[in-house]
């Protein structure tokens, strides 16, 4: 190892994503009992600096917008232990370090945006160029998003974009969906906001709610089978039935959180009314409008770019209007990237 300066900072933003095949229970470290895809998203990101001060001992401040978040030191030193255990001797270097980590996300709390991908992602990608300059080794993309993975496992795919499969090639890390046709390289997703009230159930207790499910074998080989078929569609162009996939798999998450032994919902009255609303008017227009969900109340619309000018007009109608409280309008990205 090289003789640690004194003082370090380095910068990264990583993107959120969103899933279309979801990742829905975990074994081992971190290993998803299904293979999924997504869609990196562009305009949802965290920005994080990581200074890291030479020191006799180990410390960490977690600052979000400014203010010191004691509540994140917890995930984080969880992060670091499984480092630790999983790669002891390349980040040994924080064991003697004060670590401050400033970061901002730039889309509020709780809207159904994925903040722990990004938060990992960003995270990831700074300790990438600590690794970088404190072992003079760069990381393979790969390892920057298994590092994320160990963070929260959907992180794993904030790293590229603009497409990410993560658990059928390697459940190690994600990697960057190849040969998309056309149709899909101009995605768009407009996040409605439903509710922003904080989740009752994490989603590290869902995770964990499959390890007995009564449906754990049914969704293994659902998830397969969409996995295949979805890739297929976005490769053939056919939007339709994309459509149908992503339809079928939010609402199979939530079908999973309902069947749970501990049955639990996350959905509001308002997210049915807008899914109904969103496929009685993909009948009317005939339009390649489709919805999915996170781990909450809030829909995400996939539609192509060329259908903006529509949603937008359904989007601002009174009918929308009196369900969601924001919408926040987001694309397709490319990853995450490190600031100077
Ligand atoms: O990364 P986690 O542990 O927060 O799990 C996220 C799971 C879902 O967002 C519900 C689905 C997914 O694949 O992103």
């Amino acid at each position: 190892m090289l003789k640690q300066p004194n003082n370090l900072v380095v910068k990264a933003k990583a993107p959120s994503n969103i899933a279309f095949v979801k990742y829905w229970g975990k074994y081992g470290v971190q290993m998803p009992l299904n293979p999924s895809i997504s869609m990196t998203l562009s305009h949802s990101y965290t920005e994080t600096s990581w200074e890291l001060i030479k020191s006799d001992s180990f410390s960490l401040e977690v600052y979000l917008d400014g203010e010191l978040v004691p509540g994140f030191n917890k995930k984080i030193t969880k992060w670091f232990d499984l480092l630790f255990t999983l790669n002891s001797e390349d980040f040994e270097f924080l064991k003697t370090s004060k670590s401050i980590i400033r970061t901002h996300n730039t889309f509020p709390h709780s809207t159904g945006i994925a903040s722990s991908a990004s938060a990992f992602g960003a995270l990831a990608m700074c300790l990438a160029q600590l690794h970088a300059k404190l072992n003079s080794r760069e990381l393979e993309v790969e390892e920057v998003s298994e590092l994320a993975r160990l963070g929260s496992g959907s992180a794993a795919r904030s790293i590229e974009g603009p497409f990410c499969e993560w658990g059928k090639s390697s459940e190690r890390y994600a990697s960057a969906i190849k040969d998309i046709d056309t149709k899909f390289q101009n995605l768009k997703d407009a996040i409605c906001i439903v509710s922003s009230k904080e989740k009752e159930i994490s989603s590290t207790i869902g995770h964990g709610m499959m390890d007995e499910h009564v449906f754990k074998d049914a969704r293994i080989k659902q998830a397969n089978k969409n996995y295949h078929d979805i890739i297929n569609a976005m490769q053939n162009g056919d939007l339709m039935e994309f459509g149908r996939i992503l339809e079928q798999e939010a609402l199979s998450l939530h079908a999973l959180m309902m069947s749970s032994h501990d049955s639990y919902t996350l959905l509001e009255g308002n997210s049915i009314e807008l899914i109904k609303a969103v496929r009685q008017w993909r009948q009317a227009h005939k339009e390649p409008l489709f919805f999915t969900l996170d781990a909450g109340p809030n829909l995400h619309l996939i539609y192509p770019a060329s259908i903006e000018e529509k949603v937008r007009s359904f989007l601002s109608s009174n009918e929308v209007s009196s369900l969601v409280s924001n919408i926040i309008y987001d694309e397709l990205g490319s990853g995450a990237q490190v600031c100077n």
